[in-house]
């Protein structure tokens, strides 16, 4: 496996893989490496001849007070993994690399962005595209690969890949969780086994608005004070969002009529994890 944390270095070296024809798989990830993440990188190398995994935290994703500096970071663990698992390419930029100074250009998504998680973290998606419209360009994908695990994300940088004709196919896979139903998540290492209990009522209350809404319940405020209902049993957990939207333009939906995303982002102490599911209404047969 190469790994790098060059710029230039990985442009060349990607500049001779495009000359090979080869088809380029890129998986973009901030480390802290989890079944998750691996569930892409081995769709991304089923599927692709040259498999690249950036790992990089990127500061401008994350505002002031956020866990920026305490975010898990286990870089020769993913390296080993990753090499296991056959990648053939490890980018690992860091902060003045990517950011030089004076760095002035952002990329910035306005609409999708404004909903959902862009409400209590405003600017994370400014820096997610910021980053992705980097990366794409060093790498120069055929394919990039994600997880459903950030639905909203996944539009937005669809969005960016639309809207800058970006010549990139985008995937979206499932979420990959524990055995009790916690989506996996490098932040989960900061729930000890208390905590972790309690976060397992993101899971169950998604699974009892599924389990009404397969029971005909079709009402947006019923859902989701179900989930809420659930999920303020325990002591604790906050509530950042329950929502119930369109799973294409994430507009709150009153009645679920056709795809709904149902999303929610609960903070178990200080640990904010998001989790969704999606809810498709089957179309009647004439
Ligand atoms: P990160 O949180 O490391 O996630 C990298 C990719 O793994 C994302 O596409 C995410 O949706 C996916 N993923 C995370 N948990 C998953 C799970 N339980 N099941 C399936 N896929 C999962 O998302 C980011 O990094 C960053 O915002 C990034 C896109 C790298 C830009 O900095």
């Amino acid at each position: 496996m190469l790994a790098t944390s060059n710029i230039k270095k990985t442009t060349n070296i990607l500049k001779k893989v495009k000359l090979e024809k080869k088809k380029i798989g890129f998986v973009p990830t901030m480390g802290a490496l989890h079944k998750g993440h691996i569930s892409l990188v081995k769709k991304a190398l089923s599927e692709c001849d040259f498999v690249v995994v950036s790992i990089f935290v990127n500061p401008i994703q994350f505002s002031e007070g956020e866990d920026f500096n305490k975010y898990p970071r286990d870089l020769i663990k993913d390296k080993d993994l990753l090499r296991e698992l056959g990648v053939d390419l490890v980018f690992v930029p860091d902060s003045a690399i990517m950011y030089s100074s004076g760095h002035s250009v952002y990329v910035d998504e306005n609409y999708l962005s404004k909903r959902l998680c862009g409400l209590s973290r405003p600017g994370h998606f400014k820096g997610v595209c910021t980053v992705l419209a980097k990366l794409f360009n060093i790498i120069g994908p055929d394919t990039a690969y994600f997880g459903q695990k950030d639905y909203q994300q996944f539009l937005i940088i669809k969005r960016l890949v639309q809207d800058l004709n970006f010549n990139i196919d985008l995937r979206i896979l499932p979420i990959l969780r524990d055995k009790k139903g916690l989506a996996l998540s490098s932040r989960n290492s900061f729930l000890n086994k208390e905590k972790y209990i309690q976060a397992l009522c993101l899971y169950r209350s998604l699974q009892l608005a599924k389990k009404a809404f397969d029971r005909g319940q079709r009402i947006s405020d019923r859902l989701i004070r179900i989930i809420k209902d659930e999920i303020n049993k325990e002591q604790s957990a906050k509530i950042d969002y329950v929502e119930v939207v369109d799973a294409q333009d994430l507009k709150p939906l009153r009645k679920i009529t056709s795809q709904a995303l149902v999303a929610l982002a609960v903070y178990i102490d200080r640990v904010r994890l998001i989790d969704n599911i999606i809810l498709n209404v089957k179309k009647k047969k004439n």
